[in-house]
């Protein structure tokens, strides 16, 4: 059987450096191998490459799943973005993906948001199902999409600007307060596109550079002097954010406040986590990078469940129907 988990995780010097999307993947291939399964071709993208690209080679995420559960019987093939016809959903590339196999299970809901070969494509041509993962993501996110108890914070952040602002523009309502950092808040620093309220830094650490050891300052949002780089949030807006989310009874944050893979640019991210591990809220944290955050922080069980999506969480939570998910018989 063909299993599309999502093995996009964080890499660091051809190493692993967050296996929370490879364990969360271990369920659904427990539960075919215990159940029969005589051989199973796990596939993933990683990374965005333009094509075949040693540097997104899946080699690293095979060798970590493979030390989870090392079972003969389980594979894990190569990049699914190698091959031109993934992100275009060729239907000739799903074909050959679904080549020689009995039945497909859709585990990646991290990816479910992306209508391609591997994610959607492939379910047209083999009997399709969804996988423990994707059931258990809709189950918890889905809370957030019926009556919420109030206030409802929304986070945001990241690096993925451009695909999480329509998202956001779709949200505004959904939510009591939107606090935007990170790169994110870089992009509204001069104009607010979104017709709605959103609580802004009030300051950001600043860098001469974008460097690990560049010079730093604090500064205020809007007075980031010529060249320099807001690479984190700075004390005072830790201070609000956290004040905001202590607040809150539904949260629902999805990516960092800065560089936070650089100690000096951390604290605006570790400030957020604490703070939503602390809420007495039913919270949601979405994304790899504030998930590995939040593991990096051992945080993850004092918030009620860690999403493996991050755009797709930020879609399903917008009311869109997930390509990955409409596909499946009953999905
Ligand atoms: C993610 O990391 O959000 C998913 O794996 C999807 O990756 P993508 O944004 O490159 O499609
Ligand atoms: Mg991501």
């Amino acid at each position: 059987m063909l299993v599309r988990a999502d093995l996009n995780v964080p890499l660091e010097g051809g190493r692993v450096a967050d296996d929370t999307r490879i364990r969360a993947s271990l369920p659904t291939l427990e539960w075919l191998l215990e159940h029969g399964a005589s051989e199973i071709s796990v596939c993933s993208h990683l990374g965005r490459p333009k094509g075949p690209d040693p540097a997104y080679a899946m080699a690293p995420v095979a060798a970590r799943l493979r030390e989870l559960l090392p079972d003969d019987r389980v594979r894990v093939l190569e990049n699914t973005r190698f091959h031109p016809g993934e992100t275009s959903n060729d239907a000739a590339y799903a074909r050959e993906l679904a080549a020689g196999m009995d039945l497909y299970v859709n585990d990646a809901f991290g990816s479910a948001h992306r209508a391609h070969a591997s994610t959607e494509g492939v379910a047209h041509f083999l009997p399709a199902y969804a996988g423990l993962l994707l059931q258990a993501e809709l189950e918890h996110l889905g809370r957030l999409l019926g009556d919420v108890q109030r206030p409802f914070v929304l986070v945001a952040g990241g690096a993925k600007v451009g695909d999480k602002l329509g998202v956001l523009r779709n949200l505004g309502g959904r939510a009591d307060t939107v606090i935007v950092g990170g790169k994110m808040a870089e992009e509204l620093r001069h104009e607010n596109p979104l017709d709605f309220e959103i609580v802004l830094p009030s300051d950001v650490v600043a860098a001469a550079a974008f460097a690990e050891d560049a010079k730093t300052q604090t500064t205020a949002y809007d007075a980031l002097p010529e060249g320099w780089l807001g690479l984190d949030i700075g004390p005072a807006s830790r201070e609000l954010f956290a004040e905001l989310i202590g607040s809150a009874r539904t949260i629902f944050w999805n990516g960092p406040m800065g560089v936070f893979e650089w100690p000096r640019f951390a604290e605006g991210t570790r400030a957020v986590a604490l703070a939503v591990a602390d809420a007495d809220a039913y919270s949601v944290v979405g994304g790899g990078d504030s998930v590995r955050a939040i593991n990096e922080l051992a945080l993850a069980d004092r918030v009620s469940w860690v999403s493996t999506g991050g755009g797709a969480s930020l879609e399903l939570l917008e009311g869109k129907e997930l390509p990955g998910v409409a596909v499946i018989p009953n999905g």
